[in-house]
């Protein structure tokens, strides 16, 4: 894979984490308990470290971090309702996972691949964490 497809890819899943940290602070807003409330600081903590750590990849790697947000936030902000937000996340968390399995084995740099390694690792735990909460949101226990 080359330098200027692998900086794209990078900085394609940078722009997606960032669509996360601004969904993670307006869901804060919005919460209505505690729970809601812990449980986004915690995917906003979550979602800004990738983008902090893809950031210092793409420079470390002589690129150029992007600082454009993912249309992704767009389309969650235009739900109503929190479930259909945290689905809609989920379902974008996911497509990380996928671009990251799809891209970890091309990756040659050891440092870069632990870190994406980790990255996906991390996102397949919060994807059941947040099913958890939308399970617990439709039964009304959150
Ligand atoms: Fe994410």
């Amino acid at each position: 894979m080359d330098a200027d497809e692998l900086l794209a890819a990078l900085n394609e899943l940078l722009e997606a984490e960032r669509a996360g940290v601004r969904v993670a602070l307006a869901g804060r807003k919005t919460a209505s308990t505690e729970t809601m409330d812990a449980f986004m600081t915690r995917l906003r903590d979550d979602e800004a470290r990738w983008c902090a750590m893809l950031a210092g990849q793409i420079e470390r790697l002589g690129g150029s971090a992007s600082s454009q947000c993912g249309a992704f936030y767009d389309k969650v902000m235009a739900l109503d309702g929190t479930v259909q937000r945290l689905s809609l996340l989920n379902r974008g968390q996911g497509w990380v996972v996928r671009r990251l399995e799809a891209l970890i084995p091309r990756v040659e740099d050891e440092v870069l691949r632990a870190d994406l390694r980790e990255m996906a690792d991390s996102h397949v735990e919060n994807i059941a964490a947040t099913d958890q909460v939308i399970l617990d949101m439709r039964s009304g226990a959150a």
